[in-house]
């Protein structure tokens, strides 16, 4: 059976940087809270002609180019997001018609901040069972825009950004070795959107208890963010027979410096095993583990047959692990 391999990385971030010290003048709060609760030094914001698309369409250009293949081979574009450019259609639609892949059918997964990691492990069901060959797999968000900007609680995390894989089937012992999919419905009010959606449509003139930014009650979301992101990564290893000290890089999602330490000292990693680029980019959900390995590949941090494992948090609850050869 062929392996489900990554084969080009990519990632675009807009040019507009918002600091600590800017969110200083837009909310009650300091520069030096942010970076000793978070680790956050600055996010990037979309410009206001920039659509989630957008970014998305970037980030798999620049993967496509370092695979070498040309957007027509592409058999299908899934797209993680939770700021799409529209409620319906999917967004995966609409970067299948900006990039020129007519051949590929497209769609989006909403699993906030795994949602990269589930759309993987659709990618690898798909090129395991011989239904595709070549897959971009996106994660994409403009959160700025689902941002309550003087709501101290959330608008010091988030950012946005895009990062995109290509995976292609191929022969050989490297690419995804599993995927370890969770989701708890249990948690829903800890972290989401509370509208527009069916049950607070815009026609219905939500009462403003109820607007339609993201909400996020934050210890409680930290806690089982460090248990499950602990718990995930550990099944993944279990399940390979593995331990930490064989993983060349971890790349967590990128929430903030403290959960990514405190789980990656639970799971017993070195400083030099993990990947954090939070503090130059805040939480860009969906994208921030595709931008993570682009940055680290660009880098030359990884080789051929190095033990590669991803592991996502968000909300939902959802989480997710996807252990790799590169
Ligand atoms: N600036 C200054 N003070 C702030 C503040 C801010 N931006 N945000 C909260 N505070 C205050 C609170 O009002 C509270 O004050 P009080 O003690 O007078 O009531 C105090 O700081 C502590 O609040 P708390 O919410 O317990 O802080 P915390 O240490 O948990 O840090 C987060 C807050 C949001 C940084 C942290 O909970 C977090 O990162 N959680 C995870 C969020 C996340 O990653 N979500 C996405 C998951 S994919």
């Amino acid at each position: 059976m062929k392996q489900a391999r990554i084969i080009g990385t990519g990632s675009y971030v807009p040019e507009k940087i918002r600091t600590n010290h800017d969110i200083e003048q837009m909310t009650d709060t300091t520069a030096e809270w942010i970076v000793a609760r978070t680790g956050i030094h600055q996010r990037r914001i979309a410009a206001d002609s920039q659509v989630t698309s957008d970014l998305a369409a970037n980030a798999a250009l620049a993967a496509l180019e370092m695979a070498g293949v040309a957007a027509q081979d592409i058999d299908q574009i899934i797209v993680a997001t939770i700021t799409g450019d529209y409620p319906w259609p999917a967004t995966a639609c609409i970067v299948q018609n900006k990039i020129g892949a007519t051949n590929a059918y497209a769609y989006d997964v909403s699993a906030a901040c795994s949602g990269f990691v589930y759309g993987l492990a659709n990618a690898y069901n798909a090129i395991r069972s011989g239904a595709a060959s070549k897959v971009l797999v996106i994660g994409a968000e403009v959160l700025s825009r689902i941002i309550d900007w003087g709501d101290r609680n959330t608008c010091i995390l988030f950012g946005d950004g895009a990062g995109a894989v290509v995976l292609e089937a191929q022969e050989g012992d490297c690419g995804i070795l599993s995927n370890h999919l969770h989701s708890d419905g249990s948690y829903l009010e800890l972290l989401y959107q509370p509208g527009y959606g069916s049950c607070n449509p815009l026609s219905a003139k939500a009462d403003p208890g109820s607007l339609p930014y993201l909400k996020m009650q934050g210890n409680e979301v930290f806690k089982v963010a460090v248990r499950s992101l602990s718990a995930v990564a550990q099944e993944a290893l279990d399940a390979a027979g593995l331990s930490t000290s064989d993983v060349d890089l971890f790349v967590p999602h990128q929430a903030n410096r403290r959960i990514l330490e405190a789980t990656a000292k639970r799971l017993g990693f070195t400083e030099e095993q993990v990947y954090i680029n939070v503090d130059r980019f805040g939480n860009t959900s969906a994208a921030s583990i595709p931008i993570a390995l682009d940055e680290a590949n660009r880098k030359g941090v990884l080789k051929d047959g190095d033990l590669v494992l991803l592991d996502a948090f968000g909300g939902g609850f959802t989480w997710g692990a996807t252990l790799l050869r590169w």
